[in-house]
Formats: structure tokens, sequence, C-alpha cells
């Protein structure tokens, strides 16, 4: 049968890109064609981003070959992109506030139309933004922009470059509800004229609303594709977050006492928005319970509320039958509570002491390794000997902990906080961004503090790990609880649409 299809615009076959400690792309085909409105869907860190920063010359791939209209290219710089007619407007603007908006849209672009008079640029930007219905003044200065128009500047910039790929990282982000309207009128008015666009997201509603065909990444590969028409809502969401779960021999949890209950939290994000909404959760001891979800749903948030680092709008805090609401971290730590936060190296370690000063770092006042107000220096070696050894952390005890591998820092940071004897654990993101075997000493520790009766919340973006450890399951979307299920009776496909926002009842 003859093929309808246009040949593409763009062709990426066998991409491969690695950073260290994570393969963001692990052997990617795709190809882009004119007049489609190609999604790129997929959870936090499988690869989107840096794939098309690789199509828009910003990285180099470490294996794989890029095709614009069936030539090989190399790209060597988003300049080198942009001459092949690749464009990307980016999560993060690349605006200069003191200009205007149409200095913004001429700078760096190297085409002899730079030698116009302002007026003539003026009104080439004008006529641009008319022809493309993009509601700008092109002499207002873009440190005068809302949010929304300087996405619009952006989008100006790379149709001012002739750009026939568009590609739109995570666009609605920033923008409030009107406003994703007038940009979704937007591209399809530029793919009207025959370009394509690549519209980036995790969100399934705004892909399913926008998109002509739809490819899902995970974990860095391209887990499945299809046209619009073809896609349901559990179809994409069982693609984003997988089927395999690994199993690992189930004890009959014999759950224990209530040790922590969490009772309609609220809390701001850092950006001032409403990032916890009326959470409620309990976590009894001997088990973990887990919390899936799509990162920056206020997961983050809860934890640090919980932990004492976060102050609540509302709600309530209980370790055991203390109040800790608004009580200070230290105080909840002394209680009991044990925190791994998401960012090891802000909150969790200090790089520049050695791993004796960070082992020691949340017990130091106590005995033995504290006396009488002093530290004494032979216990708190012994005690940093025995975490080393026992979870196989690679460095010597004097070695700066910023010297340590990923693996290594979290390994030690992890074993720290188990050896305080906690009567809870929260534990965010703790395998974000680690190696296999890190990843798996990690399980290892958070497993055998279940056993030892601890009450564990694991908070996670990776549904495997979630199903692998927990006794019970939650969903955390737009800032609440909005799904439960005990971990032998979970269904992925139900938690997936949970975790995307189709699944909550209107
Ligand atoms: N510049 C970088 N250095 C190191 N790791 C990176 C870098 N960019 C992305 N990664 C890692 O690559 C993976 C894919 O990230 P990314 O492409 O940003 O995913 P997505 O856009 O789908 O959220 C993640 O594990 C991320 O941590
Ligand atoms: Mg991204």
């Amino acid at each position: 049968m003859a093929d309808a299809r246009p040949p593409a615009l763009v062709e990426l076959r066998g991409i491969v890109k690695v950073f260290p400690g994570a393969l963001a792309n692990a052997g990617i085909d795709l190809a882009i064609y004119p007049g489609e409105v190609l999604a790129l869907l997929g959870e936090n860190g499988a690869g989107k981003t840096t794939l098309m920063n690789i199509l828009s010359g910003l990285y180099r791939p470490d294996e794989g070959e890029i095709r614009v209209v069936g030539e090989r290219v190399v790209l060597r710089s988003p300049r080198d992109a942009i001459e092949r007619g690749i464009g990307m407007v980016h999560q993060h603007f690349r605006l200069v506030e003191r200009f205007t908006v149409a200095e913004n849209v001429l700078l760096g672009s190297h085409t002899p139309r730079f030698r116009l008079s302002p007026g003539q640029v003026l009104e080439h930007v004008r006529a641009l933004g008319a022809r493309h219905e993009i509601a700008l003044d092109p002499r207002a200065y873009v440190g005068d922009l809302s949010v929304g128009e300087r996405q619009r500047v952006e989008i100006l910039k790379v149709l001012y470059r002739g750009s026939r790929v568009l590609i739109f990282d995570e666009p609605t982000a920033v923008l409030a509800p009107p406003e994703v309207d007038s940009l979704f009128a937007g591209i399809r008015r530029i793919v009207g004229e025959g370009r394509a666009v690549v519209f980036i997201s995790h969100k399934l509603d705004e892909v399913l609303r926008i998109a002509t065909r739809i490819v899902v990444l995970r974990h860095g590969r391209v887990a499945g594709a299809m046209p619009r028409a073809e896609a349901t809502p559990g179809k994409l969401a069982t693609l984003m977050v997988g089927r395999e779960i690994p199993s690992r021999p189930r004890v009959a949890a014999a759950r224990g006492s209530l040790r922590l209950r969490v009772e309609d939290v609220a809390a701001r994000g850092e950006r001032g928005y409403l990032a916890v909404d009326g959470a409620s959760l309990t976590v009894h001891s001997g088990e973990i319970v887990g919390v899936a979800g799509v990162a920056g749903n206020g997961q983050a948030e809860l934890a640090e509320t919980i932990a004492g680092i976060r102050a609540p709008l509302r709600g309530r805090v209980w370790l055991d039958e203390h109040d800790v609401t608004t009580r200070p971290a230290r105080e909840i730590r002394e209680r009991g509570l044990a925190f791994i936060p998401e960012d090891r190296h802000r909150q969790g370690l200090v790089p520049a002491f050695n791993v004796v000063e960070n082992a020691i770092l949340t017990c130091y006042a106590r005995a033995p390794i504290s006396r009488g107000g002093l530290l004494r220096r032979r216990p708190a070696r012994t005690h940093a000997r025995r975490l080393v050894e026992a979870f196989q952390i690679q460095a010597s005890l004097e070695t700066p902990v910023r010297a340590l591998s990923g693996g290594n820092q979290q390994r030690l940071l992890v074993a720290r906080e188990a050896a305080q004897e906690p009567k809870v654990l929260v534990a965010l993101h703790p395998t974000a961004g680690l190696d296999v075997a890190s990843t798996e000493a990690v399980h290892r520790i958070l497993l055998e503090l279940r056993a030892r009766g601890v009450a564990v919340l694991l908070v996670s973006e990776h549904l495997d790990e979630v199903l692998a450890l927990s006794d019970r399951v939650l969903v955390m979307y737009r800032g609440r609880i909005v799904h439960e299920r005990p971990a032998s009776h979970a269904d992925v496909d139900e938690i997936g649409l949970y975790m995307t926002g189709v699944g909550e009842p209107p």
C-alpha cells in the first residue's frame, strides 16, 4: 500500500545520550512530518528535553544520527539547527529584559534583515506578529511583559528565523488557562502552514487536546506511538508509567501502631502557589506507604511540611500521639522522625565536610558520640566506619563528601538516617539519579527499616519502585491524595490515570 505521508522534515535515528549517572536517551528513533503536532509525552526524567536539546543543537548525541529532509547533518550549535529550520521554545526563556520585543526577536539573527533601520525592524516584527495573530507590541520592553507574553516573544523569535520545525518544551507549565487556549490556537495556525510542532508535555489532557500524533518516552526509550485518533487516556497512561513491576516476596505485613498521621495539610510551594491542598495520610509501624505521582504535584512540599522544614497553611501532623505541627525540625527529629531530602547537597549533607563529620551530623549531640557536651572523636569514627562498611560506601573516612560519587553520597545519607533508629522515615525521591547498585542499596535499607518496625513514607516518581516496595500505594495529584490501594490490589492502569489527573472525578 502506498504511504500517503509526505517525507519527514526531520528524522532522528538511534539517538543515545549519557549523562553521569543517567542514560537520558537510550537509542531513540523519531520522525517529524510537516503539518503535524507531534506530542512527546512522558514522565519527568523520561528524556524528552534531552532529545529535543539534541535536535536543537544544544547537545551532541553520543550515538545516532540526525537527518533533515533526508540529508544527514551534524548540529554543532543552536545556530546550526536554526539554519536547518529547527527552533526551540525553551522551558526557561532566554530573553534580554532590557531590550524591546523587536530587539529580542532579532537578537542573534544573522540574516541580512539585521541591517534594517529601527523603523523597518518594528514594521517587520509587527507584520510577523499580525500574520500569526500574536498580540504583542514590538516596542514594549520584555522586562515589562507577563510570562505568557514573553513566551510569545520566544515564538516570534523562532518564526522570524524561518523555522519549519518548532519545538515547545512544556510550554503550558507557565501559563494560565486562557493563555493556554491562545497558545493552542497559535500552534494550530503554525502547523496549518505546513510546519511541524513538537509539543513536549507530561500532561495527558493537554496532549489529547492538541496533538495529531503522540510518541511516549519512558526511561529514555520510545515506549509507544500512535495517531491521536487511536489514543485513549488509559493507553497513554500505561505507556507512560510502564507495566514491568518487579515482584518481591511480600510477607503479610503485621501492621503495627499508628506512627504518622497527616490531616488536611495545605502548604505553599517556592513560587507562592498552593502546592499542597488538603492532603491526608497515615503510616503505621512496620509498613511502607508509597506516594506515587508525577513530580511537581506537591509531594516535596508535603514531605517537607511533615519534617518541619516548611510551614503549613492549615492542617495537622501527629507523630505518635504528639501534635508536631509547626514544631521546629530539630524537635521533630528528636521525637523520632528521620528525613531523606530531595536535594542531598543543600539539605542533607555538607559537601565540604568529610565522611565522619557527615555521618554524625544528625546525632552529634547524643551519647556515645557526645559526652558532657563534648564531641568524642573515637566513637564518631567508629560510628562512621560502621556505616561505611555496612552500606558498602566507597570512600575513606577523611574524604570530603563532595568528592564522593552521587551513589555513595546517597548511601551515606540514607545509612545515617537509618542508623538513628527512627520511628518514622520520610524518604523523598531517595533513588533519583542513582545507578542500579546504589538504588538497590537504598531499597535494602528501606526494607530493613520496615522489618524493624519503622513507619516508612516513600515518595517516588518511579511507579515501579513504589509498587515494588510499598504495602500501600497512594497517588498524589495537584496537592491532594487522590487514590489509595493496598499494594496487593494496586492496578497500574488505574494508578496511571490518577497520576495524570484523568482518574480524578470531575
Ligand atoms: N545536563 C544534565 N546533566 C546530567 N544529567 C542530566 C542532564 N540533563 C538531563 N539529565 C538526566 O537525564 C534524564 C532525562 O532528563 P530530561 O531529558 O530532562 O527528561 P524530561 O525532559 O523527560 O523530564 C534524567 O535522569 C536527568 O536527570
Ligand atoms: Mg524536560
